[in-house]
């Protein structure tokens, strides 16, 4: 048997994927969460909806970690695209991850952690280089999978995968006016989410690699709060399922 890896979602659409690989499986409610176990590519796989934003996510993991001792932790969900460039329907790898409503100054410098003397925590190197490489592996699959019709409402002609940093905070970014003063603030952002940071913080904590990879939903603007569910509920069971097949294939 391979090794016990922990697959964490926000919402239930960005878990279906997953779950259809894993029939027959009963959850273990513990927490106020449900943890589905299963087998996935040889290796057993830990399925668990942490709920939105840092809290749910936070604890969900703490529970993770004390009950199931997973080896790796992955995240897959959706973000807002922050960074120009970074499109609707294109993947985010996150190699660092921080928290943009963090703000204990003057005590602390904005965004650090306080009590860890930094503000940023990194992907696990090699989760990271395997996540890229299943998340392109994915994107190629994708446009065949998806009809017509769904590209061409959602124009994912030619979806890419980026690497870079995930930015995290209580708050569904939703106006142009504050993605801008995210990318002003906070330079290289790419993508923006509710649960990636808070989950890499307890990861850190327990010394367990971790790595978030998130399909974008929306640019966190104007048109977040309609781009959003639209895309949840007809695109973003379609990447999580072969990524992560992929990724504990490569594993
Ligand atoms: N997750 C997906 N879209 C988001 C947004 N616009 N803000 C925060 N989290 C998100």
């Amino acid at each position: 048997m391979g090794q016990t890896i922990a697959i964490i979602s926000a919402l239930h659409e960005e878990q279906a994927g997953l779950l259809a690989l894993m029939p027959g499986q009963r959850p273990e409610r513990l927490g106020g969460r449900e943890f589905w176990r299963g087998q996935l590519q040889g290796h057993e796989v830990i399925a668990v909806l942490s709920g939105i934003g840092k809290v749910a996510a936070a604890t969900t993991t703490a529970v993770l970690m004390e009950r199931f001792q997973p080896q790796q932790v992955i995240f897959t969900g959706v973000a807002g695209g922050i960074a120009s460039g970074v499109a609707v329907g294109d993947i985010v790898v996150g190699s660092s991850y921080l928290q943009h409503d963090m703000d204990a100054s003057p005590l602390f410098p904005r965004h650090e952690l306080p009590g860890y003397g930094r503000s940023r925590l990194p992907a696990d190197p090699r989760l990271l280089a395997l996540m890229q490489q299943a998340a392109e592996e994915a994107i190629a699959w994708l446009p065949r999978q998806l009809g017509p019709a769904t590209r061409t409402a959602f124009s994912l002609h030619s979806p890419r995968v980026h690497s870079g940093k995930i930015v995290t905070g209580d708050r569904f970014v939703a106006t142009a006016a504050e993605s801008r003063a995210l990318r002003s603030e906070l330079g290289a952002a790419l993508a923006v989410d509710m649960e990636s940071a808070a989950v890499a913080q307890v990861c850190h904590d327990y010394g367990v690699p971790f790595c978030a990879v998130r399909t974008i939903s929306d640019r966190a603007d104007d048109q977040a709060h309609v781009d959003f569910p639209a895309f949840l509920q007809q695109v973003a069971r379609h990447y999580s399922g072969r990524m992560l097949e992929t990724a504990l294939n490569l594993l």
